[in-house]
């Protein structure tokens, strides 16, 4: 089970350097740490990681820098424990697919697209011992990934949302989802979703606090008939949004 530190979760930054010793390089005279670096917020997140969720993580060099307690906060918001899942787009972590394997007791599918990606994602599964099928994306989201007639009780992922893309931090496939906004990832994945979902069942959207993309999803989500919620909670200093569209 996670810790919570001084009732929020978090790692002080001492406890850090103890499991990542490495991590003294980059703090200053004051102890703090300097989280504008890239290798210092990788190890960072991995001693987060480590230390509250008991999970390994190892990430590509190039990868984006997926924050654990971002994904955990949005997984609680619609895990209740043990449904079957599906994750699109994993990314190189595997993150969210190992915290609803091995926190949430869920019967979990992941899908990645990346070739590199991939293959640390599948690493990471292997070495957390963890019970997630990982499956290979051919540019597909849903449709003929996974196998036709499968149902879930969950389909969830942190999709792309840029409209183009970015500099810096995203490769192009982490980041860009298209159309106006960047919905286009999205929708296609909502549209595709209500044919792999059991009854009562649930897509859940990890998203920014960018108004415009999540009201055009929510809009689509309506006319596909499912009932929208939108949970905004706050990581650090940022607010996140978790989408639930629930199938009737
Ligand atoms: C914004 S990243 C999120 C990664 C990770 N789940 C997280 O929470 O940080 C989106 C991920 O989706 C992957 N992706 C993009 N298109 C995909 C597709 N059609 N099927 C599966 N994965 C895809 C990207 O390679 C990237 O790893």
């Amino acid at each position: 089970m996670p810790l919570w530190k001084d009732g929020k979760l978090g790692l002080p930054v001492k406890e850090a350097v103890r499991l990542f010793p490495e991590l003294k390089n980059y703090l200053d005279e004051r102890g703090r740490l300097d989280l504008s670096n890239r290798e210092a917020r990788i190890l960072y997140n991995r001693a987060i990681a480590k230390a509250l969720f008991g999970l390994e993580v190892e990430y590509h060099p190039r990868g984006l820098v997926t924050t654990p307690i971002s994904r955990y906060l949005f997984l609680k918001t619609f895990l209740r424990g043990g449904e079957k899942v599906l994750e699109i787009g994993t990314g190189h972590t595997a993150m969210m697919a190992l915290m609803a394997e091995k926190l949430f007791k869920c019967d979990v599918t992941a899908t990645e697209l990346d070739e590199e990606f991939f293959e640390y994602a599948r690493k990471n599964i292997e070495r957390n011992g963890a019970r997630v099928r990982l499956l290979k994306s051919n540019g597909g989201i849903i449709r003929g990934v996974i196998p036709e007639g499968e149902r879930f009780g969950v389909i969830f992922s942190a999709p792309p949302y840029y409209e183009r893309p970015t500099k810096g931090v995203l490769t192009k496939r982490e980041g860009v989802g298209g159309g106006k906004y960047g919905e286009a990832f999205s929708v296609m994945l909502i549209e595709e979703a209500k044919d792999y979902l059991k009854p009562g069942g649930r897509v859940a959207l990890f998203l920014p606090d960018k108004k415009p993309l999540i009201d055009v999803i929510a809009e689509k989500g309506e006319e596909l008939g499912y009932s929208v919620r939108d949970v905004k909670f706050k990581v650090g200093t940022r607010w996140r949004h978790s989408l639930m569209l629930n199938k009737a």
